[in-house]
């Protein structure tokens, strides 16, 4: 038989087929269970021992032929479908993409950030405890005993008898030192503790019941006033980004003594008095004091050989400062248009 022939006239039926129906049916006569190439392969066994290798030879490539024929013919009928299909639609393959909305950084974490690198630079190290924090932390250990009025104006989210959410983040002072003091490690010691505070408050436009502190802490032989206020002053001045006169007031604070408020003239008015300084000219912006020896006491350290200074800067306030936002629940409002401002959207 001439396989040569057959083979013409197979590929000839195969290239022929006009849609991916008729090509079906042309694979079935082919290679069907009763397939016509079958046949062929089939048919060395009706020929002469000696002419059977050279045929099954010949009818073998004949099948190839035929299967790398029909698999190229499905092939395009595919793309044509798909392109037939993509006609028919409006949509655009060379189109690029939906882009992925990306985040910004929240204007918090922008200051937060900055200032840990400013305190890093100044030899500070970051410290952490737990927002769930133990009602000896949070009150007993910074001398606010159980009958403290103090406690009162820092009312906050009890879960038991023991336990509560921080008011603030003055506990890790305490949990630090003692961290240290264990271990046998003795001061100079300098530590930032940025972290999320809560209290039971009615929120309005200055007040949050959840908020952002940066607790700072620094022991050592001799530290004083001095130390503080320059430490203070160059804070502010990075941060606020101008140089602020500012000035300490006596504050109370149960672990701390003596305690202070310190202000910076007001940035918008220079001083002069505005609506964002309730015209005083100043903005109280950082408790802060020399740590009580109670505190040292209760954090493993000596009173009689180390002093220290300890300050409680509220992030939002800085951060509405340094922005000029006067409204404290946009921080936690989650409207974009208000988060976007702070920070480039990166592409
Ligand atoms: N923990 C105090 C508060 O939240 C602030 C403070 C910290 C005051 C450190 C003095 C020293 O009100």
């Amino acid at each position: 038989m001439d396989t040569t022939a057959k083979q013409e006239e197979w590929l000839a039926s195969i290239a022929a087929a006009a849609d991916a129906g008729a090509l079906a049916a042309v694979e079935k006569r082919l290679l069907g269970p009763k397939g016509e190439v079958l046949e062929l392969v089939r048919s060395v066994t009706a020929l002469p021992k000696d002419e059977r290798p050279a045929f099954g030879k010949a009818a073998n490539l004949v099948k190839q032929a035929v299967e790398a024929a029909l698999a190229a013919a499905r092939e395009r009928f595919a793309d044509s479908a798909l392109k037939s299909e993509l006609e028919a639609t409006d949509f655009d393959p060379t189109e690029p993409g939906p882009r992925r909305a990306r985040g910004t950084l929240h204007p918090i974490t922008i200051v937060q950030n900055e200032l840990v690198d400013l305190f890093r630079s100044m030899g500070f190290r970051e410290a952490d405890g737990p927002e769930v924090e133990s009602e000896y932390f949070n009150f007993d250990a910074l001398n606010i005993p159980g009958d403290h009025p103090a406690r009162e104006s820092q009312d906050t989210f009890w879960l038991d008898d023991d336990n509560l959410l921080r008011t603030h983040t003055s506990p890790v002072q305490v949990r630090t030192m003692l961290r240290l003091s264990k271990h046998g490690f003795e001061p100079p010691l300098r530590v930032i503790v940025p972290g999320r505070c809560f209290r039971s408050e009615t929120v309005d436009k200055t007040h949050e019941h959840t908020f952002y502190q940066m607790e700072g802490l620094v022991v050592d032989r001799g530290v004083s006033v001095a130390n503080l206020i320059h430490t203070m002053k160059t804070c502010l001045r990075v941060i606020l980004e101008r140089d602020l006169q500012v000035r300490l007031r006596p504050g109370f604070f149960p672990f701390v003594e003596p305690g202070f408020e310190l202000d910076v003239n007001c940035p918008f008015c220079a001083g002069k008095g505005c609506s964002v300084c309730k015209q005083s000219g100043w903005i109280e912006i950082l408790p802060c004091g020399m740590v009580h020896p109670h505190v040292l006491r209760e954090g493993g350290i000596d009173p009689e050989e180390f002093t220290g200074f300890a300050f409680g800067m509220g992030l939002q306030r800085v951060v509405m400062l340094r922005y000029g936002i006067d409204d404290i629940r946009q921080f936690m409002g989650g409207d974009l248009r208000f988060l976007q401002q702070f920070a480039e959207v990166p592409r």
